[in-house]
């Protein structure tokens, strides 16, 4: 079995790269292999691969420069996912996709379903929906992920934001009236592969299936974000107490209790972010058999991990 995978050093394209090769042939690719603005890298580096499933966890993630970006937001978001699912479908691969809360304007009381009208707020959130589209309408074997507030202990986070400022500042002031769910690449990758065994792209073991059963696959689009909810201020509360626990405390000046809470008024930004990024992952659960801890727990993995790696001390 052949995988490609666009967006080697991001967040959630680093995860990815042990598991798939402990079950794969890997092609991993980033900017400087194939730069996603040109639709014809990503066709010709298909076309030749000939992979039997594309991850692409690549995107233009820079939510406030997107909007005067707007073109080369576009292209990533949008046209590049666009020519991979075209290519894709034309040497038979299963394409795997992300895409995020932002495709939504934040106004739904409850959490936003798979079927719920899209309205987003931002370029970045109208590109990613129109990458979504393009997914949708040209690769029939496809998976889109919609998550929201990815974290891990590399890359770059509002996790590991809120740890280097706990280093010099007493006191900090967090927006309170954003609602999400913090979700770790980790998780992601292991929901991910828990997809890709029950559409039998792989085995228990990880090892290709060469004959799968159809019927039994499921292709679409899914919400997949962690357990629970929180908004921005208690999720940064929770990071400074959490950390303190696993004994990052003496690097920090700021406590817990220093971080304020404020509205979004209080705090503009270029692009506008939805109130309510809850998003209901049911439909994954159910379709995949799968359970999605807590984002604490996702957030005590990662500070372990930054612990370990003494990645405090690098920065
Ligand atoms: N981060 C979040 O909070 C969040 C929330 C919801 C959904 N998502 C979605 O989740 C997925 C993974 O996000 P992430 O946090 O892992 O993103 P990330 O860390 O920002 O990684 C994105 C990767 O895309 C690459 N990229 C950007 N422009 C490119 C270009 N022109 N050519 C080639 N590569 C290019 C970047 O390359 P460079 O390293 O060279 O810049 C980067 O490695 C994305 O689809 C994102 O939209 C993310």
């Amino acid at each position: 079995m052949k995988t490609l995978l666009f967006g080697k050093d991001g967040q959630l394209g680093r995860e990815f790269i042990p598991s798939i090769l402990a079950c794969s042939e890997l092609l991993a690719v980033g900017r400087n292999e194939c730069d996603l603005s040109s639709s014809e890298k990503i066709q010709v580096l298909i076309e030749k691969f000939k992979p039997n499933l594309i991850i692409n966890t690549s995107a233009y993630t820079a939510v406030d420069q997107a909007q005067s970006e707007p073109e080369i937001a576009r292209l990533i978001n949008a046209q590049a996912p666009t020519v991979m699912a075209k290519a894709a479908e034309s040497v038979g691969a299963v394409l795997v996709h992300y895409s995020t809360d932002y495709v939504f304007d934040g106004l739904k009381k409850e959490p936003y379903e798979e079927l719920d009208t899209c309205s987003p707020l931002s370029v970045y959130g109208s590109t990613k929906q129109l990458g979504e589209q393009g997914v949708k309408d040209y690769c029939a074997r496809h998976l889109i992920f919609r998550t929201s507030w990815v974290f891990s202990a590399h890359g770059n986070n509002f996790l590991k934001t809120i740890l280097k400022l706990a280093k010099t500042k007493e006191e900090l002031k967090v927006i309170s009236d954003q609602w999400g769910a913090p979700t770790s690449t980790a998780l992601l990758v292991s929901a991910t592969l828990a997809a890709l065994k029950k559409n039998a792209v792989i085995n228990e073991k990880h090892e290709p299936v060469i004959r799968a059963d159809k019927q039994k696959q499921s292709w679409g689009l899914f919400n997949l974000t962690a357990g629970g909810e929180t908004n921005w201020h208690e999720y940064a509360q929770y990071v400074i107490s959490s950390a303190v626990q696993m004994g990052m405390g003496d690097k920090f000046v700021l406590q817990a209790s220093k971080i304020l809470s404020i509205p979004s008024r209080e705090y503009p930004q270029l692009a506008p972010r939805p109130l309510n990024s809850r998003l209901n992952t049911k439909k994954a659960c159910e379709t995949f058999d799968i359970q999605l801890p807590d984002w604490r727990e996702g957030v005590d993995q990662e500070l372990a991990k930054i612990v370990n790696n003494k990645e405090l001390d690098k920065n």
